[in-house]
């Protein structure tokens, strides 16, 4: 029989990031980073701690340097092996900053002036509305698109930004010819919009001014029950998944993402029961998920030497990928590359 040669099958990429603005919490972890950890073995995968994002608000310098140690080492503690995939902070890439200006002059004002994320954050920091933030989601295309990924796994909230560097990527190939792979958002049903535990109405964040309404990933056992104890439900008092019970929604499709059950299963588990003993289960069952990756960060936490080391070799693996894409597009657009 004739030994036909297969096509060599490339994995499919994926690439994220998260910003270094404080501690993530719970909306982030469900709503991305676990699928991050999951989807290492059936992707190449890239992830980045995005830290030049971060300063479109206003960050206090050692604060902010603190926090992108932190968060580099929370991707660790949370199972990303340096080895399998590739992690790096962004800033000590420099292809993410120059791609970004050359994709600034292919996004429309337009188009970025209908980002829901810039409006809101315009209304929040009214003192400091800085062109970063406006051209915000110009410097996400060139982190995604630098490493040419097929799949960029986000929460429900960076759907918009991602939908954005697909035109952007599309209007780049369109006017110098094929340049870029266009990604697709990758959205987990479970855990994509987690909301907030005082204010269902709104996403899960870590800078609301209320530390009742978001679970922290470096919260400890207590604090977890606490705050679900407290989260807004209905005077209803029946766990069941219906239209207009968007606290109790929000706590079963939390309980669901941690547990892995149905929402049926959920129902019938606590059928008869009232609430309180339901917000005991999910906040046990969240401090259950949490407690081993918060003793990981602590641990470390206590070596910087090692994640620097960690860090390096992220950068350097990052600015060899990045590099070739960014040459392709400048060179795509007419400049003069010296070899
Ligand atoms: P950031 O740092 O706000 O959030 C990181 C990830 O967490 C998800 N997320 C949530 N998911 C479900 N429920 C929530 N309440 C919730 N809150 C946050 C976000 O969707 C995100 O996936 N612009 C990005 C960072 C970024 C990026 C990129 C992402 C910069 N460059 C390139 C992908 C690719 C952001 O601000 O995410």
């Amino acid at each position: 029989m004739e030994n036909q040669a297969q096509p060599i099958q490339r994995k499919k990429r994926a690439l994220s990031c998260i910003q270094p603005t404080g501690i993530p919490t719970l909306g982030n972890y469900l709503g991305a980073l676990r699928n991050w950890v999951q989807m290492q073995d059936e992707f190449d995968c890239a992830f980045a701690v995005a830290d030049l994002h971060a300063i479109t608000v206003r960050q206090e310098p050692a604060k902010l340097r603190q926090q992108i140690t932190e968060m580099f080492a929370l991707l660790l503690a949370i199972g990303l092996d340096p080895e399998r995939s590739l992690l790096f902070v962004q800033s000590h890439v420099p292809a993410h900053s120059q791609l970004a200006w050359l994709l600034s002059c292919n996004t429309q004002f337009g188009e970025l002036s209908r980002m829901t994320q810039f409006k809101d954050k315009s209304a929040r920091h009214a003192d400091n509305i800085n062109l970063g933030l406006f051209a915000y989601p110009s410097l996400m295309a060139a982190d995604i698109l630098l490493y040419q990924p097929d799949y960029v796994p986000v929460g429900a909230d960076q759907k918009q930004h991602c939908e954005l560097t697909r035109t952007i990527a599309e209007r780049f190939n369109g006017l110098y010819g094929n340049t870029f792979v266009v990604p697709e958002p990758y959205i987990m049903k479970a855990g994509a919009r987690v909301r907030s535990l005082q204010n269902p109405q709104k996403k899960m964040s870590k800078s609301d001014e209320n530390v009742n309404s978001f679970i922290s990933l470096k919260d400890d056992k207590d604090t977890i029950l606490r705050k679900f104890r407290r989260a807004v439900t209905d005077s209803e008092a029946q766990v069941r998944y219906a239209e207009g019970k968007d606290g109790v929604n929000n706590l079963m499709e939390i309980y669901s993402a941690v547990t892995d059950k149905s929402m049926d299963a959920i129902e019938a588990e606590f059928a008869g029961k009232g609430y309180g003993d339901f917000k005991n289960a999910v906040g046990e069952a969240v401090a259950a998920e949490l407690a081993p990756i918060q003793d990981r960060l602590q641990q470390l936490l206590q070596d910087k030497a090692q994640l620097e080391q960690w860090m390096r070799l992220g950068a350097e693996k990052a600015a060899c990928v990045a590099a070739r894409t960014l040459f392709k597009a400048q060179k795509k657009m007419g400049y003069v590359m010296l070899k």
